[in-house]
């Protein structure tokens, strides 16, 4: 990649090196609701550290054309950033993480990362394929979770800035090598994140294989549109999704694909996410809150609105669309006020919430689930798109 050296802030900024990059127009105030002038659409990059061994992380600036803004850096393909405009007009930062990259690699829950091979559980660790049992590095008590003990969010992604006449964003790759966390098959993946002048950040995900392998890429971004400032049990949560997945006690998929109907899974009318979660349902009892695949009502394998949020004190909403046939939704339930991120804040218990877009958990072990088996020559790809706005 071309970059060329910009000014020195301690870090070392550069900025792409295409004026191409930069429309003419200034940088107006958001507005609410109004048609200001245009913001400057724009991606810059600029370096965030590096790791132990010595790799280079850089962090891309985007903003879109009505002043969105957000920051994504090459390690774990990460949103550091997403600042979003409320009612009234004001920015304000909508996920959780932390300021600089040592603390993202000391140690976070998987803020704002990329997460692969597999997104969520895989019981035991082990799976079969093609009638050869795989034994996936265990990192959840005896259960495979989020790729294993270095996951595609502990990597650190090549990386390409994007510029489309409607959107800037930045394409990461990755190559994760035969045997890598027990996973067979090298698998070449990119993820793209745009943050589209429709408000929207999206995300496309393509991979290939040269062995068969289970593939479930996901967005683990913790979410809170009060812009962190408590926590996320007045967010009101619509769900597209009919039916669950419920899990035994190590957070696995019993199989079965009950209705939600006439149980507090049942998020289909808009709800407080803190309504009912301290009910007796054993279900979300048992694992402290939410933390579960919902099985999103689609016909098809096309983009369907998959959630919606709403915040009443910043009137801001998010919605989620994906081709994805799930989503986790997990309600914060291990932050427990021992981790302080961005600016100094204590992330206390449920202080942000993800809507993770997946395939079902331990689907590779559920053969009643969708597959999620990449053969050589097909291409995985899927998209999901976070899309904001204000009420
Ligand atoms: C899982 C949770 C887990 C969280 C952070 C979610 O996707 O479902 O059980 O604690 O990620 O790792």
């Amino acid at each position: 990649m071309r970059m060329k050296r910009l000014r020195s802030i301690g870090w070392t900024a550069v900025v792409l090196g295409t004026a191409a990059l930069l429309c003419s127009c200034r940088t107006a105030g958001l507005g609410a609701g109004t048609r200001e002038a245009k913001a400057k659409m724009d991606v810059t990059v600029e370096s965030f550290g590096q790791t132990a061994d010595g790799q280079q992380v850089r962090i891309y600036h985007l903003t879109n054309s009505n002043g969105l803004k957000a920051g994504i850096m090459t390690y774990g393909a990460t949103v550091v950033s997403l600042e979003v405009p409320d009612k009234n007009g004001q920015l304000g930062d909508i996920v959780l993480g932390y300021d600089n990259l040592q603390a993202y690699i000391r140690n976070s829950p998987y803020f704002g990362t990329i997460v692969g091979r597999y997104g969520n559980r895989i019981g035991k660790g082990k799976f079969t394929l093609d009638g050869t049992e795989y034994t996936l590095a265990t990192n959840n008590g005896e259960n495979h979770l989020h790729g294993g003990l270095k996951g595609f969010d502990k990597v650190v992604w090549t990386d390409e800035p994007v510029r489309r006449s409607d959107a800037v964003g930045v394409k990461f790759g990755y190559v994760s090598k035969d045997g890598e966390e027990g996973y067979p098959g090298t698998l070449k993946g990119t993820v793209t994140y745009l943050l589209t002048n429709k408000n929207e950040l999206r995300i496309e995900y393509v991979a290939t294989t040269d062995k068969p392998t289970p593939v479930n890429l996901t967005h683990h971004g913790y979410w809170n549109l009060t812009g962190g400032r408590r926590d996320i049990l007045e967010h009101v949560l619509t769900l597209n999704a009919g039916k669950f997945t419920p899990v035994d006690k190590g957070l696995i998929p019993t199989g079965e694909l009950p209705a939600v109907k006439g149980t507090v899974m049942d998020f289909t009318r808009p709800t407080a996410i803190g309504a009912r979660i301290e009910s007796d349902f054993e279900q979300i009892k048992s694992g402290g809150g939410y933390d579960h695949n919902w099985v999103l009502n689609k016909g098809g394998k096309d983009m369907t609105l998959a959630a919606r949020v709403y915040e009443p004190t910043s009137g801001r909403v998010m919605e989620v669309f994906t081709k994805e046939p799930g989503v986790q939704f997990y309600s914060g339930n291990f932050l427990d006020g021992t981790i302080t991120g961005k600016g100094g804040t204590i992330y206390q218990h449920r202080w942000g919430f993800c809507l993770e877009t997946q395939h079902y958990p331990d689907s590779p072990n559920k053969p009643q689930f969708p597959t999620t088996i990449l053969r050589p020559g097909r291409k995985y790809e899927t998209a999901t798109v976070y899309r904001f706005s204000v009420k």
